[in-house]
This record gives C-alpha cells, sequence and structure tokens, in this order.
C-alpha cells in the first residue's frame, strides 16, 4: 500500500461527550435535549438513553491507557455544554475540571487534546427559550466558548467549534429525528443560521484572548451528491440536495456569500430575516482548519413534495428520494461503502473554495456485525480504503493535516441507541468491560508503521 502522509500529520481517533460518557446528573450536570428527547417512547430505538453509555465521565482513565496502547498522536473529545453551564448560563466549575484533568492527563502523555465545544447536546433551558431558532442562543453558545477556552486554553490548542450543524439544524429541527425533535420548515433555516453566527461569534471571542498557538475550526460533514440518472430533473434535484446539506454552511463560512439557490429552494417556507446586516462577516472570518466528517454518498433522484403548501413544508421536504442506493456493500448501517466519495468530498472543497484552510478528516468509520472474537475484518478494510482515498486527496494536492476514526468505543449511536457499534474498542454496557477488536490492533501497527 503507498501511504506517504506529509510530514506532521496527526493520527487520531474521536469520540462525544454525550455518546460516551454517561453519569448525566454527576456533579451538578443539567438536562440536554438529548436527555429530553431520549425520554420520549419512540425516539430512541430500544428506549436507550445517555445511561450508562461507556461510563467514561468515571473510567477516563482507563480509555486514557487504551489511547496510549492505540498509538494515536491525538484525540478528538467534546466537551458537554450542560456540565460547564447546566442551565446554558451558569458556571459548574465541577463539570469543567473534569475537561481539564483529560486534557492534562492527554498532554502528559504526548497525545494532542482536539477540542469540540458543541458536539449535539444543548443545555434544555436553551432549547425551552427558544434553542438554535433564537438568536439569543448563539450568543449563549459563544459566551460558553469563551468561558471554556478562557479556562482550558493552557492546556488545548485545537478549538472546534460545532460538529456538523447539518444534523443539528435538518435532523434536529426539520426532521424531528434527533433532539429536540421538531418539524419545522422557517425554525429549521434559523437554527441553521444561528448555528454559524453562534460559531462565528465564538471564534471571535476565543480569538480575542487567544495565545498564538491555538487553532480554530469548525466539522463539517460531507456527503458529496450523486444524481441517480443524467436527466435535468435529477440534476437538479443532487443540486438542492447539495445545497441544504453543504452550500448552506460552506458558502458562508468559505465563500463569503450565502449559498445561491437556497432561499429560491424554501420560498414560501421562510422569509429569512434571520438574516442580519453584519452576520456574513461574522460567521465567514477566516479560520484555521475545517474538519470533514465522511461516511457515505448520497445518491438522489427528484421526487414530489410530501407536502404541496410550501407554507407547511418541513426544511427535509425538498423534493428528493434519497433510497435509490447503488449496488456496492453496505455496512451494519445500511450505508454505502464508497471510499472514493472521501477523495472526492475533500477534493471538492479544495476546488470550490479558494484560500480555503487547511483540512481534517475528524471522523470516518463504520458498523459490523460482531463476530464472537471480535475479528472486525470488515472494520480493518473499510478504514484501509478510507485512509487511502484521504491520501489520494492529499497526493491531488489537498493540503491535509490529519485522520481521526469514528470511534474510540462503542457508544450511544443518537437515535439508534447502543444498538450499532462503531468502536475499535467493544463496550459491553452491562459489565463497563472494555475489548479491543482486530481493528483495533490493525490501526496501532499502522499508525506505527507511519511513524518509521
Ligand atoms: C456523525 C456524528 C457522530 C457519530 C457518527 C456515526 O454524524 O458526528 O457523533 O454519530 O456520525
Amino acid at each position: 500500500m503507498t501511504t506517504s502522509f506529509p510530514p506532521g500529520f496527526r493520527w487520531g481517533v474521536a469520540t462525544s461527550a454525550f455518546q460516551i460518557e454517561g453519569a448525566t446528573t454527576a456533579d451538578g450536570r443539567g438536562p440536554s435535549i438529548w436527555d429530553t428527547f431520549a425520554g420520549v417512547p419512540g425516539a430512541v430505538a430500544g428506549g436507550d438513553t445517555g445511561e450508562p453509555a461507556a461510563d467514561h465521565y468515571h473510567r477516563w482513565r482507563d480509555d486514557l491507557a487504551l489511547l496510549r496502547e492505540l498509538g494515536v498522536d491525538s484525540y478528538r473529545f467534546s466537551v458537554s455544554w450542560p456540565r460547564v453551564q447546566p442551565d446554558g448560563r451558569r458556571f459548574e466549575r465541577r463539570g469543567l475540571g473534569f475537561y481539564r484533568r483529560l486534557a492534562e492527563a492527554l498532554r502528559e502523555q504526548g497525545i494532542e487534546p482536539f477540542l469540540t465545544l458543541y458536539h449535539w447536546d444543548l443545555p434544555q433551558a436553551l432549547e425551552d427559550s427558544g434553542g438554535w431558532r433564537s438568536r439569543d442562543t448563539a450568543h449563549r453558545f459563544a459566551e460558553y466558548a469563551s468561558l471554556v477556552h478562557e479556562e482550558l486554553g493552557d492546556v488545548v490548542d485545537h478549538w472546534t467549534t460545532l460538529n456538523e450543524p447539518y444534523p443539528c439544524a435538518v435532523a434536529g429541527y426539520g426532521e424531528g429525528r434527533h433532539a429536540p425533535g421538531a418539524r419545522e420548515g422557517h425554525g429549521a433555516l434559523a437554527a441553521a443560521h444561528h448555528l454559524l453566527l453562534g460559531h462565528g461569534l465564538a471564534v471571535q471571542a476565543m480569538r480575542g484572548q487567544a495565545t498564538p498557538q491555538h487553532q480554530f475550526g469548525i466539522v463539517l460533514n460531507q456527503s458529496p451528491v450523486v444524481p441517480v440518472s443524467d436527466s435535468a430533473a435529477d440534476a437538479a434535484a443532487a443540486a438542492r440536495q447539495d445545497t441544504l446539506l453543504r452550500r448552506q454552511f460552506t458558502d458562508p463560512l468559505f465563500g463569503g456569500r450565502y449559498a445561491p439557490g437556497l432561499a429560491a429552494m424554501f420560498s414560501g417556507v421562510s422569509d429569512f430575516s434571520f438574516r442580519l446586516d453584519g452576520d456574513l462577516e461574522t460567521i465567514g472570518a477566516p479560520l484555521d482548519y475545517l474538519g470533514v466528517n465522511y461516511y457515505y454518498r448520497l445518491h438522489v433522484a427528484d421526487a414530489p413534495h410530501r407536502e404541496p403548501d410550501p407554507a407547511q413544508r418541513t426544511v427535509a421536504d425538498i423534493g428528493v428520494d434519497t433510497s435509490r442506493l447503488p449496488d456496492v456493500p453496505r455496512t451494519g448501517m445500511g450505508w454505502p461503502v464508497e471510499p472514493e466519495g472521501l477523495t472526492e468530498a475533500l477534493v471538492g472543497l479544495h476546488n470550490r473554495y479558494p484560500g480555503l484552510p487547511p483540512m481534517y478528516v475528524t471522523e470516518n468509520g463504520c458498523v459490523y456485525a460482531d463476530r464472537s472474537d471480535f475479528a472486525d475484518y470488515e472494520r480493518i478494510t473499510f478504514l484501509n480504503e478510507h485512509i487511502e482515498a484521504a491520501r489520494a486527496a492529499a497526493a491531488a494536492g489537498v493540503d491535509l493535516r490529519g485522520y481521526f476514526c469514528w470511534s474510540l468505543l462503542d457508544n450511544f449511536e443518537w437515535a439508534h441507541g447502543y444498538k450499532h457499534r462503531f468502536g475499535l474498542v467493544h463496550v459491553d454496557y452491562a459489565t463497563q468491560a472494555r475489548t479491543p477488536r482486530a481493528s483495533f490492533r490493525w490501526y496501532r501497527d499502522f499508525v506505527a508503521a507511519q511513524r518509521g
């Protein structure tokens, strides 16, 4: 295999707070929208909740030992906002203390902490006053970011504002598949805008108090969108999907404009009155990196809107059908395995936005059914092929700085609950025993080989 990555290329793994920590009431933590949502009958498969997850809040030292054994040089994790501000405002020092201990210990082991401020767990109190539909939430987020940055700026250099604003806005406020479970049009578009604004305000606040080594970025999920035929209708459907999923975010962040076509797509749904003068400048302030999460490509056909009256339409109702998958192998999530989509995502961004900051692959991974001996050869093949696809993007001129595998541990996979397992390490949720899979040893050896 040809695997020459640039010098200093980072190899890591990623997790997120709500998905692994458990301990949802420890040390003054307040409820998040995911605690509330998981309590709604039928919202999460199996009635699963944020308890016990991988009980990482109590077992983080064991998990740090796993990171050491894995030999990664970087670890991407997220801070739980409702641990640090249980009601979205009041500072809870005990909650923050957890992340200080973690970041310090990572550093002592020579592992670089990549901290994400928001991986979907909004304090419920802020949802009660409008959530991301409300402009005030963007300001609350900037305040929270500035607080965490001030407290941990001495031990963390890599600061990611948001993880994947697309599902937050569309699955959360449009489709109702994710917390807070809303099905809206205007509200979901407002949520997307306020997430971006919150990002921009947070970067502004943190830059104002940063030291020179601090780096600021955002993480976006990037599924290249492919029309299922060469018909004009399918091409137009693919363009709508791309606008909703990607350009709604990347154009304001890196192109200095709102995505052309977005307002026309939602005419009658929203008047976009949430866009205020100056917002674009705040959102588009320069970043030090862009994190790309890649799992699959989206294959799109034209289809009728489900709701004929635009005023009643949700943001997810854009007249597309995404169920026509290509004839390729699928993962246990049912996602098509298409490693070339990762090359395409990275090269596509690079070509579309001159002046794009350096990129990292901040998530990539898969689910397959376990064998009794945890010999997950499919996962090894998947990772191997995707790392190769990342290498191809770097070879094509993309400034790619690192790759993070999702995930270190099995965890709470949002609306799917605990059924789907993304970990390099198997977690027995009853005993909390950790068992490294074969892919863990493969990644360990692979990373060691890269160092030569
Ligand atoms: C991404 C999320 C991450 C995880 C993976 C499978 O969209 O960022 O938390 O659930 O999907």
